[in-house]
């Protein structure tokens, strides 16, 4: 078995068994990482470089780790303190590292599309790590490796993704995913903050209320309000917000069974979830960013052209 792309720049482009093979991948990383030595010599001969545009603390340092774990060698680049201020272009800046042997790039841009235009351009390996409001694949694959331990399956389990799915690359490339693996997917929130034909476009249910939906689903994947995103005022307050579709307590305690909560962080506390909603038994938002390692080792393995794991 082997991945049907050089390059991890969405999961709208990868197939059922691309997906598979992550998740399995990742599995057999997650082994590795409770062996007492957590290293291994994978990508000994590889270098990695981490172009972050954007700010990220999850995600960057997951990659990181990711790296230093499969025993790659990596350069860590951010925008700010950069040649990029004295207005050096993304594909100069590139091209420029690449010709120190680089051989694979993780990036985050704030433009949706920036790896896309990359991997037109250079011959080195792109992962995206979030663009715009585009894509964050590997933050889907670890949700689905998280949401597969918890219920044990993804094809038919009802997934709801609650909150900004307007501005969200989360939630696009998780609906992509779920949708994918067989999965029944709902978004909810309030009218302004989800996209007019979704339904349409990607198979989902739209529902404006949350109680019913949290009735309905087995996993809530509850989303961060972007206000670095919207140029417009799209409701009230977050007070109002908080009232309307914030995850409380009671809310959880007045469903007929218990669900799973998930958020992909970085939490604003008090609006989209409760801080008890956040830090209870139901939530498994720490699972996920542990998650986020084993699945960007794979990620990363794969990518490099190495062959599924087995006995690493
Ligand atoms: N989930 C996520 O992408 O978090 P960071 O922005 O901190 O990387």
């Amino acid at each position: 078995m082997s991945l049907s792309t050089q390059h991890l720049l969405g999961i709208r482009d990868l197939t059922k068994e691309d997906i598979s093979l992550f998740l399995q991948t990742a599995e057999q990383f997650k082994e590795v990482l409770q062996r007492p030595v957590k290293k291994v010599p994978s990508l000994r001969d590889v270098t990695i470089v981490n172009l972050f545009f954007e700010n990220s603390t999850r995600t960057r340092i997951s990659f990181e780790l990711a790296e230093k774990r499969l025993s790659a060698d990596t350069i860590n680049f951010a925008a700010s303190g950069s040649s990029v201020s004295k207005g050096e272009t993304l594909l100069d800046t590139v091209n420029n590292i690449l010709s120190m042997k680089v051989d694979m790039v993780v990036m985050r841009h704030s433009a949706s599309g920036a790896p896309h235009f990359l991997a037109k351009h250079i011959p080195a390996a792109i992962v995206n790590a979030g663009d715009g409001i585009n894509e964050h694949p590997t933050q889907a694959l670890l949700d689905a490796l998280s949401i597969k331990e918890k219920t044990g399956k993804l094809e038919g389990a009802r997934i709801a993704i609650i909150g900004d799915i307007m501005h969200s690359r989360v939630a696009q490339s998780n609906i992509y995913l779920l949708k994918k693996m067989g999965a029944e997917v709902t978004v909810c929130g309030p009218p302004t903050l989800i996209p007019k034909y979704i339904h349409e476009a990607l198979g989902v249910n739209v529902s404006y209320n949350l109680k019913e939906t949290l009735e309905w689903c087995d996993v809530a994947n509850v989303l961060r309000i972007q206000l670095e995103r919207q140029n417009q005022v799209l409701f009230s307050s977050l007070r109002e917000y908080n009232l309307s579709y914030g995850i409380s307590r009671k809310l959880l305690d007045d469903l007929h069974k218990e669900i799973v909560i998930m958020h992909p962080g970085p939490i604003n506390r008090g609006v989209e979830l409760d801080s008890d909603v956040a830090d209870s038994k139901q939530s498994i938002i720490l699972q996920q960013v542990e998650n986020g390692v084993a699945v960007r080792m794979a990620v990363l393995y794969l990518l490099a052209g190495k062959t599924p794991v087995s006995n690493n």
